[in-house]
């Protein structure tokens, strides 16, 4: 049976992050993962990060392309029935914040885990966790047809939505609390110029559009759908001729459009799990919370989530003091709360919703039209979005 401090599960931002933090303060950690390495630096995933993300990432010790690939965003534009507006976040926050891949952020990372030797293992199968409230929990599972154990002092869930984590805790030790929004999100990325440095977010009748990167030569749009909408719907010309229509008129005259990479169809979700601590176990990242895309908080989170995980882990084994460990749960969710407001305001001022009319239309109207005339909502909204 294999040994270490912390078992991760889940080869995503969070779990690789915490690897790396706990490596950097001589904690051993295994993580295992569902998917080979090859699937995962396969994944197209755009990204945003904030002020502390970026310090975050610098302390880690890991060595990214953020200098030369990050691109700086001083600001973003809301598109509200074709007039365009900005949020000039470096006027009003002092801050801005810098549009890097997901991807690439997770490639750097497996990348330093694999040069100082530590142990990943990918595609493993069945796992499952044992003991969780007793002082080893066990981790069981299958790779390459073999059953294996790892034997370990805590668990991080680091799993995403849809991991065995938190499926693992019964369900009277945690609440849920969960908003589907009745609409779903088709993503595309495009071999196509972006269509300008900062992000474009549009409000129109049609639904909501937005306008991202992925480094500067690719084109990440999003369009607000129908949930029962089908890939195959959504040709080339439709989506080309959707974000021409629902963008402002001179963010769609910047559009080149260029063949379509990848396109998805994914719903709309606030999620969040409470408590993140279940006996030896804790949750990080997207296993413990998911906001909708409208606002980029989700990797800032998780990664938030691991920075005070690490800390707690490091004081527990280097002091044999709990305090962090028992505190972790409510200081995460804290911020979550605060993130999720702000994913939730944002996601419900520029969507178009198909069950809201008459009044709830012309207030949300008015608070858009609010944003754009007051310096004052502007700063508000400036400050969520620059920081957690
Ligand atoms: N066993 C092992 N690994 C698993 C299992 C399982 N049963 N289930 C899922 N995983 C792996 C997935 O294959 C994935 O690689 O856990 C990883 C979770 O990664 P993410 O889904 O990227 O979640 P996380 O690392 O928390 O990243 C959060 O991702 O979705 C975005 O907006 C979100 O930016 C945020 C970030």
């Amino acid at each position: 049976m294999q040994r270490t401090q912390v078992a991760i599960i889940g080869a995503g931002p969070t779990g690789l992050m915490l690897g790396a933090l706990l490596f950097k303060a001589g904690i051993h950690s295994v993580i295992l993962e569902r998917c080979s390495d090859e699937q995962i630096l396969e994944r197209n995933w755009s990204g945003i990060l904030e002020p502390s993300s970026i310090e975050l990432i610098a302390a880690s010790g890991v060595p990214t392309r953020l200098k030369q690939e990050g691109v700086d965003q001083q600001g973003f534009w809301i598109g509200v029935h074709g007039r365009r507006h900005r949020v000039d976040l470096k006027a009003l926050t002092g801050h801005t914040v810098v549009s890097y891949g997901q991807s690439d952020l997770t490639a750097d990372l497996m990348g330093a885990r694999a040069a100082a030797g530590l142990l990943t293992h990918y595609s493993v199968e069945q796992l499952s966790i044992q003991e969780l409230d007793g002082r080893h929990p066990t981790l069981r599972y299958q790779k390459q047809g073999q059953s294996c154990e790892l034997q370990c002092e805590f668990v991080a869930g680091c799993d995403g939505f849809h991991g065995v984590s938190r499926a693992s805790i019964p369900s009277r030790a945690y609440r849920t609390f969960e908003r589907m929004y009745p609409f779903g999100w088709l993503g595309i990325l495009a071999d196509a110029a972006p269509v300008q440095d900062e992000l474009v977010y549009a409000h129109h009748a049609r639904g909501f559009a937005m306008c991202s990167m992925r480094g500067r030569k690719q084109l990440r749009c999003f369009l607000q759908c129908n949930l029962s909408d089908k890939l195959t719907q959504w040709t080339d010309e439709l989506v080309w001729g959707e974000l021409r229509q629902r963008l402002d008129p001179e963010t769609a005259a910047q559009l080149q459009p260029g063949p379509i990479l990848e396109r998805s169809i994914a719903p709309v979700r606030s999620f969040v799990a409470e408590p993140l601590r279940h006996g030896r176990m804790f949750l990080a990242g997207d296993a413990a919370h998911v906001v909708p895309l409208t606002s980029p908080k989700g990797l800032n989170l998780a990664l938030s989530d691991v920075s005070l995980l690490s800390q707690a882990l490091v004081r527990y084994f280097r002091h044999h003091d709990e305090q962090g460990l028992d505190s972790y749960s409510e200081q995460v969710l804290q911020q979550v709360w605060r993130a999720q407001r702000f994913s939730w305001h944002l996601t419900r001022l520029l969507h178009s919703f198909p069950d809201q009319h008459g009044f709830d239309q012309r207030i949300q109207q008015a608070e858009l039209e609010h944003l754009t005339r007051s310096a004052t909502a502007q700063a508000a909204l400036a400050e969520s979005y620059v920081t957690l």
